[in-house]
């Protein structure tokens, strides 16, 4: 049971690091392509495609890798599918709020507070079930 869930847990650092990887290929296009068309107003978009993308998401892979017990726990799941569903809409739609849409707040704000969410699970779970590999 307990490598049931170590495994699981190397599976899912594995996919944590994977998906990370693809927010900074989107992010370092994005920010070229804002720098070229000199549309700096989009920064924040950017800026968080990379850090709530990239820099978190490799960050929780790299944890999840040397605390598999976590990464594989209930609480791990929670914390990946919160922070996976909510981040693409949050980014997509802070784009088009920022693009002259006002009308899409609520979503960027519902969606945030749903990272937000996944991040306390992330924080408890390591508390909770961060212990060496057995
Ligand atoms: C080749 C890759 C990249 C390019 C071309 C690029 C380009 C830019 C540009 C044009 C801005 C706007 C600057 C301004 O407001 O005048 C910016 C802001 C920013 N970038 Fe990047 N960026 C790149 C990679 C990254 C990466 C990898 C990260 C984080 C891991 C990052 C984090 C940020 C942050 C946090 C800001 C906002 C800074 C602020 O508001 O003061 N960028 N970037
Ligand atoms: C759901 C979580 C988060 C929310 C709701 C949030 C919200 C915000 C907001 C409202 C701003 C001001 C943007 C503006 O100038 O108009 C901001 C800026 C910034 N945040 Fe976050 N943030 C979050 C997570 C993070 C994380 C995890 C990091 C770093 C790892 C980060 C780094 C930054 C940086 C560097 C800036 C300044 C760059 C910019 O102007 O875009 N944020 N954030």
């Amino acid at each position: 049971m307990i490598n049931d869930i170590e495994a699981r847990g190397a599976r899912m650092a594995q996919i944590w690091i994977k998906l990370a990887v693809l927010y900074l290929l989107v992010g370092v296009v994005f920010g070229l392509v804002m720098a070229a068309t000199h549309h700096v107003e989009f920064a924040p978009v950017h800026a968080h495609i990379n850090l709530l993308g990239w820099a978190s998401m490799a960050l929780a892979g790299v944890i999840y890798h040397l605390f598999p017990q976590a990464g594989g726990s209930r609480l791990g799941l929670w914390h990946f599918w919160l922070h996976n569903l909510a981040l693409p809409v949050a980014m997509v739609g802070l784009f088009f709020l920022l693009a002259g849409h006002p009308e899409i707040e609520k979503y960027v704000i519902a969606s945030s507070v749903v990272i937000v969410l996944g991040i306390l699970l992330f924080a408890i779970n390591l508390f909770v079930n961060m212990r060496a590999r057995s």
